[in-house]
């Protein structure tokens, strides 16, 4: 037996997990109907089948329908969820791994216009800055009623056949009750810290009436706010003992912060940048104080510090929730020797950033949430070993080099510039967020695993003057700075890679004009702020960074905030002119109908990337496929097919952002899927 403490057992109860390795709870808004259906099942079975102890599920399952879904949480309200859990629950078990699930009643940190619109509920009349609704005051009730809700929803947890359920206690309707931040009451249930408990107590003994000991039942619960107007540490501990006092909770799953707004969740689950497993020793004291079985998850990113979390004795189950959602076979490759080989998350927080929009998904796996088509672990192919030729080492063609090399076929990637990694290589020009650099790290340990070739040379051509043919052709050679938008001075324009790189330095006063609204145009932002320049950000849109999602912008807007910068919203960079030694920027205002000049010693701009397609359109002609991609053949996972010229000596594909302008997850996306069937 391993003498690794990650690999150890831990026994919770009456239940053996295998190993210290869990997800926490996360809601991946994959539901369908609310409902956790093949898409749900095939997710954490993968993780199951990559060796996890436990996997709580439906992060945020809700109990009632006046806690509507806030990002495809789970209607655990609804009879039909039970038929869906115990598919997923018996695909989970069947491949070794525990599975609970989280519950609760959002309280006031969800909205009234969604659903059945009934109104939000919460203790008192104290509006969540995120959600932004204005809460109705629980009546008496309100209260009767919800904790019948959480005893019926523990219920279906126990018919479908799961482990056990915890209860969210952050953020949520529990702990609005306990923090003196959101609870104004002077009834039985506000004031002193035992009314303020009172209503969690009567949820737990009332699931316990129903479930007995048969099903564990845990919190999750904030033990310290870290906030003056919230629950002080010592309150926090507190509740801890006495819930694990009152003998109606099994396990402890700590979390330290306060989440009602973009900027303060951003600490409870940090990410890049941030310092590793910032709350792991103040989880270890709650251990301490409360002698319970401890969970705890933020930021523990990679193994040596699980094993630490475990070997110092801080933690029973350690956490690694966005790592699985990046990797989910961390287990099996601890377990057989192959941690190197691990696919690191890079704390980019595109996962939890993209719920609120859309699904998760990691920015650099695309198969995470994709499972019933796209492959964790790329099988090699049947057929005999073929020559596949990239051009461009950036994460698109980086991605279809290593899953190629995967499929057991000799790679080639031809790369001009000196180094490999394209567009990530400026993101990382700012320090604070160079640990995107494993995006191209981890790819380039694979190819160098797969013995794909890398040289740093333009790819040869025409392709017959190659020793080999290739079969496959693959052109990811990415993008430049688009200025092509201006109807004039583009000469004067510095682009954000110019700042992010170095080429450029900033200049005393900068005018940043964002029109890409995502992170490269933040990151030079930050970049300049942080150079000490007077900056203006101006954007066409009617808010800043919109595609830079809640866990992302607080820290930029930090390093903004901090510089002084300030901010124009609504003007549209027309064109740039020379005014002695400054550069104006001629903006059209659309409201108000009106031309505005504004003048900097040196205006950058941000209007995403124009794609560098030369060598696709050279070698179109001797294509197949003339560079055609049958979308329905795409779509429906089925290989690329077409012969448009039979004369043709290659396959043609074109990825990434040599198509147009997008991001990261987009140009590997691009590539496993027309890779995978090669
Ligand atoms: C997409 C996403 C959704 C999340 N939703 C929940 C949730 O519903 N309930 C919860 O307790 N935590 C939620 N979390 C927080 C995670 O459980 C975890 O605390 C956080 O990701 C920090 O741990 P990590 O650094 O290991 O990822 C969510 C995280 C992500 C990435
Ligand atoms: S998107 Fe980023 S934070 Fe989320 S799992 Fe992927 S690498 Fe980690």
């Amino acid at each position: 037996m391993s003498s690794d403490p990650l690999m150890q057992p831990f026994t919770l109860k009456h239940l053996v997990l295998r190993n210290r390795l869990m997800s926490t709870a996360y809601e991946p808004a994959y539901t369908e109907d609310g409902l956790p259906k093949t898409r749900y099942r095939l997710y954490h079975a993968e993780k199951a089948k990559g060796g996890i102890a436990l996997t709580m599920i439906g992060g945020s399952s809700v109990v009632a329908p006046d806690s509507p879904q806030a990002f495809g949480n789970i209607l655990l309200y609804k009879d039909e969820a039970v038929r869906w859990l115990k598919e997923l629950a018996d695909d989970v078990h069947a491949h070794g791994a525990a599975v609970m699930i989280q519950v609760t009643h959002l309280g006031r940190r969800t909205s009234w216009s969604k659903a059945d619109w009934l109104p939000v509920i919460a203790p008192s009349y104290v509006r969540e800055p995120a959600h932004r609704a204005f809460p109705k005051v629980m009546e008496d009730w309100d209260i009767a009623r919800v904790v019948q809700a959480y005893a019926d929803s523990a219920e279906r947890v126990k018919a479908a056949g799961l482990d056990g359920m915890e209860l969210e206690c952050y953020g949520h309707l529990i702990d609005q009750f306990w923090s003196p931040a959101s609870n104004k009451r002077n009834d039985a249930y506000g004031g002193p810290l035992e009314n303020r408990m009172r209503f969690a107590l009567e949820v737990l003994t009332a699931i316990r009436k129903r479930v007995v000991d048969d099903l564990l039942v845990g919190v999750r619960m904030v033990c310290d706010e870290d906030w003056d107007r919230g629950l002080s540490r010592e309150k926090g501990v507190s509740i801890a003992r006495r819930l694990a006092a009152s003998g109606l909770v099994d396990f402890v799953n700590v979390i330290r912060g306060h989440i009602e707004t973009d900027e303060v969740l951003s600490h409870v689950i940090p990410g890049m940048g941030a310092r590793s497993a910032p709350h792991l020793d103040f989880a270890g004291d709650v251990r301490a104080a409360t002698r319970m079985p401890t969970f705890h998850a933020a930021r523990i990113q990679d193994v040596a510090t699980a094993r630490h979390a475990i070997e110092s004795g801080k933690l029973d189950m350690v956490g690694m929730t966005r790592a699985h959602l990046a990797d989910p076979h961390i287990a099996r490759k601890v377990a057989e020797g192959r941690e190197h080989e691990i696919r690191p998350c890079v704390g980019m927080g595109y996962c939890i950033d993209s719920i609120y929009s859309g699904e998760a998904v990691c920015i650099h796996n695309a198969a995470t949430g994709r499972e019933a088509t796209i492959p964790h672990v790329v099988a090699r192919s049947a057929g005999p070993g073929r020559k596949v030729v990239v051009g461009g080492a950036g994460p698109a063609g980086l991605e279809a080099a290593r899953v190629a090399g995967e499929r057991g076929h000799g790679v080639v990637v031809f790369e001009a510039a000196p180094q490999r990694g394209g567009q990530v290589l400026i993101a990382a020009g700012l320090k604070r967020r160079r640990e995107i650099l494993g995006i191209v790290d981890w790819r380039l340990a694979e190819c160098a695993r797969l013995g794909v070739a890398i040289p740093a040379t333009p790819m040869p051509r025409p392709p017959t003057f190659w020793p080999r043919t290739p079969v496959v052709v693959v052109v990811a050679t990415g993008g430049v700075p688009n200025m092509s938008f201006l109807d004039a001075g583009e000469a004067l324009a510095a682009s954000t890679w110019d700042i992010l790189t170095g080429a450029v330095k900033p200049a005393a006063r900068v005018l940043l004009y964002d029109d890409n609204g995502a992170h490269p145009g933040m990151t030079a932002a930050e970049f300049i702020a942080g150079a000490g320049s007077k900056l203006e950000v101006v954007t066409p849109e009617r808010t800043l960074a919109p595609d830079v999602g809640g866990t992302n912008y607080p820290a930029y807007f930090r390093a903004l905030a901090l510089a002084g910068a300030t901010i124009e919203i609504n003007l549209r960079l027309e064109r740039l002119e020379r005014r002695g030694n400054a550069v104006a920027g001629i903006f059209f205002d659309e409201y108000g109908k009106r031309h505005v000049v504004k003048e900097a010693d040196q205006i950058v701009v941000d209007h995403g990337a124009a794609s560098v397609d030369e060598l696709y359109f050279e070698l179109k002609p001797g294509s197949i496929n003339l560079g055609e991609i049958d979308h329905k053949a795409l779509l429906a996972n089925r290989p690329q097919e077409i012969v448009r010229n039979p004369e043709g000596r290659y396959r043609l594909f074109r990825i990434g952002d040599a198509v147009a302008s997008r991001n990261i997850h987009a140009a590997v996306y691009d590539a496993i899927r027309l890779m995978k069937d090669i």
